[in-house]
């Protein structure tokens, strides 16, 4: 009996025991992300973030937990990532940091974020930066894997589409506006082309670059995002102000944004391009690069350079693929009216002068309808004075190269208009014969002097000044290939003529600064 009792005693105490704990487990249920936090987050991630534009990016988060600590990486792509520092889960709450850049340049991405029902809820910033939020779901290697192989067409040239007989001029979205560019930004990047003189200067396209792209619909046929409501009203916009269009795509999946490239759909984009009414296509190899080799990037360009031919519109085809594979040699074969020689420019003299002081050993490939191209123009976007923005513009127009102006046109004040408007000095660029430009000068001199011959036997000589303090630099007319004094010689950015006499002609020329003439010779040197 007390046996019994003590027996039903000990089992009403388990139940009261029982039912306590279940009351606490509902008390504490709200708080109780320490449970959560026991889900191991360990494995392979999806993270999209919305770009606000109806995509997503994308990215692959590698992780490994440990008890609290986190260890891992990000993955911009199969074979891009950068590792994660100071990684832990607590209490359900996320905390890593990504670094980019080298020292001194480094800089932190943190995020920050909690775990709930198998999802991670992340946000990231860059100091100073706006946030950003995404989320996060478990995935597998399958997902990082790039789309199968298409095979590649044999090689053959791609006949001449006639057009760019001089560098093409105009004004692209990427350097101002990057992945921000809209419609109407656009629309108005036309209007002041017409308004501040530059379409009279000779500009004439208006190019979009990355970032308008939408998803595919059913039947595969791209759209654009949110950004961009109507291309063909676009298009026949900037039409209507007696300007060109053009748009910019990837030979890959994905374009460098992250946004869809023409991948397995070269035909039907060329198509919507032209039914749309574009005039100009940038073409950039990207995440083609997780497909096919370097050496495979002039089949794979031929494709779309076929494809364009085949709209039967005239459309300018521009290479991007950052001078990989010797491009010059094979880029006019692929129909290409132009083609980048470096990896991208940014707004500082360092990086300009690099890539337009480097470009004289390919010059040779310049040809009418077939251009190097240095990328894109930073005139006007701040990060250089006009002494060295005026080097730029000669230096372009000396190496015969694109003019596409990359500043806000509805802004910029008079002085880079002057630069970018200068008639003399785009009348070199766009010289109807496109013969390549010489160095003179000795290459490891900061002293530079290039020598162009123009149509009509003209020669435009530049003598250019990459040192830090003003120099005098002379040229001997031997030497760019004149037997005798010019008759005359005209000063193409203070627009005077100067006195020719003797066998040499000097100038003082400012720190990063240019003196651009265009010489006369006697009429026996011509
Ligand atoms: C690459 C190109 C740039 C620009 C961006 C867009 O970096 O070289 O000119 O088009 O992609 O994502």
């Amino acid at each position: 009996m007390n046996n019994s009792k003590n027996a039903r005693r000990v089992g009403i105490y388990s139940v009261n025991a029982l039912f306590c704990a279940f009351l606490l487990a509902l008390i504490l249920a709200p708080f109780s992300s320490v449970s959560i936090a026991q889900t191991n987050i360990t494995g392979l991630w999806l993270y999209k973030i919305p770009t606000g534009d109806g995509n997503y990016r994308e990215l692959f988060l590698d992780l490994k937990q440990d008890g609290e600590t986190v260890t891992g990486k990000v993955m911009f792509s199969l074979n891009r990532s950068t590792p994660i520092s100071d990684g832990n889960l607590h209490d359900g709450k996320l905390h890593f940091v990504v670094m980019f850049g080298r020292p001194p340049r480094t800089r932190q991405l943190v995020y920050d974020g909690t775990v709930k029902d198998d999802k991670l809820f992340l946000t990231s910033a860059f100091p100073g930066r706006p946030t950003m939020q995404g989320v996060a779901e478990r995935t597998d290697e399958k997902a990082l894997q790039p789309p199968p192989r298409l095979p590649l067409p044999a090689l053959h040239d791609v006949p001449d589409n006639g057009l760019a007989r001089t560098p093409p001029m105009g004004w692209n979205s990427w350097n101002k506006f990057a992945g921000k560019v809209t419609d109407k930004d656009v629309r108005e990047m036309a209007d002041a082309m017409v308004s501040s003189g530059m379409k009279a200067a000779g500009y004439t396209y208006i190019n979009i670059d990355d970032t308008w792209e939408g998803q595919r619909d059913p039947d595969g046929n791209i759209t654009s995002n949110l950004k961009f409501p109507d291309m063909k009203a676009l298009a026949d916009y900037v039409h209507s102000k007696g300007l060109k269009i053009g748009i910019y795509s990837s030979p890959g999946p994905k374009t460098c944004a992250g946004y869809a490239g023409s991948y397995g759909h070269e035909q039907q984009d060329a198509d919507t391009y032209a039914k749309w009414g574009f005039d100009y296509l940038k073409y950039d190899w990207c995440s083609a690069s997780e497909i096919y080799k370097n050496d495979e990037m002039r089949p794979v360009y031929q494709n779309m350079g076929d494809a364009l031919l085949q709209t039967g519109r005239p459309i300018v085809f521009s290479l991007c693929q950052y001078g990989e594979d010797n491009v010059w040699t094979w880029g006019a074969k692929v129909g290409g009216n132009l083609w980048r020689t470096t990896d991208d420019i940014n707004d500082t003299w360092k990086r300009m002068s690099d890539i337009g002081f480097s470009q004289f050993d390919i010059a040779k490939y310049t040809r009418p309808g077939h251009w190097n191209d240095p990328d894109m123009l930073e005139i006007g976007n701040g990060g250089m004075t006009d002494e060295e923005y005026r080097t730029h513009m000669s230096l372009w127009s000396m190496l015969a190269a694109p003019l596409l102006a990359g500043n806000d046109l509805r802004t910029m004040s008079d002085s880079i208009k002057e630069i970018l408007t200068n008639s003399e000095v785009i009348a070199i660029d766009q010289d109807p014969e496109g013969k390549p430009v010489r160095r003179i000068s000795d290459p490891a001199s900061t002293a530079v002097v290039l020598a162009r011959p123009l149509h009509g036997g003209y020669l435009a000589v530049g003598l250019f000044n990459r040192a830090d303090q003003p120099q005098a630099i002379t040229v001997s007319w031997s030497d760019v290939g004149l037997t005798e004094t010019p008759s005359h010689a005209h000063d193409l950015w203070k627009h005077a003529d100067i006195a020719t006499s003797g066998a040499t002609y000097t100038a003082t020329v400012p720190a990063h600064g240019v003196v651009l003439l265009r010489v006369t010779p006697t009429k026996s040197a011509r």
